[in-house]
């Protein structure tokens, strides 16, 4: 049985809210106002238009909480113990591209400790969510992680850093190493959704380097909800602090983390 709680149902409540002026916005790419944040990284009015209806949202049902945002930065709440960790869009190239794979993710800390995750695909209508200690789940069922136990057979996403980012070449590093041991390696352009699919048993695992705390505290939860596995490439938790991700599971955590510090040197 899913037991949700009300603070849960009005996280999801907010994200299919702002879910539908992206989708609009996402149907009228052209019309867009398109600003350059930064080579190769876009904001869009569609961006911002969903993180203020999001704010808005959960301020009405919990006003004293905090945020952090990835467009408005860090805003205090008088409330010191809880924030919302949220990504209006993550995947902002493949919307403005006009691909479907992007999604809104909304996380809750607790005195700094994620203890529900959101992350909603509008275009599939999929709804990932989690808290603490229930489990996770895709709509209403109940995610679990894959069972692979060999990197052979696994597939697994990453994120390539782009035009303008750092780790260039330690990512080929690590590419040239995945590549030749597992069965398929898959690039899908938003770090929430490559969570929420190691999550739902889709992908056998990710990893990344260079990820903001806004691309990944939600699908932590969900991940970890799911039975998984998720560290920093030493295998720590400090995954929000040096932008280093690896998720998986029981089995292939630690084989993933091993190829990736032998693949770095
Ligand atoms: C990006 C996506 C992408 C990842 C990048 C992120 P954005 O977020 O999650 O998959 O590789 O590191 O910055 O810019 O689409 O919100
Ligand atoms: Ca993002």
């Amino acid at each position: 049985m899913m037991v949700r709680s009300a603070l849960l149902n009005v996280t999801m409540a907010a994200a299919r809210k702002a879910a539908r002026s992206l989708v609009r916005d996402y149907g009228e790419l052209e019309q867009l106002q398109v600003s350059m944040k930064g080579p190769a990284d876009f904001v869009s009015s569609a961006d911002i238009k969903a993180e203020k209806t999001l704010r808005q949202e959960l301020k009405k049902a919990r006003p004293h909480y905090g945020f952090l945002l990835e467009e408005g930065g860090e805003i205090a709440g008088d409330d010191k113990s809880h924030r919302w960790i949220i990504d209006p869009i993550d995947g902002t190239t493949n919307f403005l591209h006009g691909i479907p794979n992007f999604c809104i993710s909304i996380a809750l800390e607790r005195d700094g400790e994620i203890i529900a995750g959101v992350i909603y695909q509008p275009l599939g209508d999929e709804m990932f969510h989690a808290e603490r200690g229930a489990g996770a789940f895709l709509n209403e069922r109940r995610l679990r992680v894959s069972a692979r136990r060999k990197l052979e057979e696994s597939v697994l996403t990453t994120g390539i850093p782009f035009l303008g980012r750092p780790g260039h070449e330690v990512f080929l590093k690590e590419l040239g190493a995945v590549m030749k041991t597992v069965a398929g390696v898959r690039r899908f352009g938003s770090a929430a959704l490559d969570l929420a699919y190691v999550a739902a048993g889709r992908c056998d695992g990710y990893w990344e380097a260079g990820i903001k705390p806004w691309d990944i505290a939600a699908g932590i939860i969900l991940v970890r909800e799911a039975g998984g596995y998720v560290t920093d490439y030493d295998g720590g938790t400090r995954m929000m602090e040096t932008g280093e991700v690896v998720a998986s599971n029981d089995h292939l955590h630690q084989p993933m983390l091993k190829l990736l510090k032998t693949a770095r040197g």
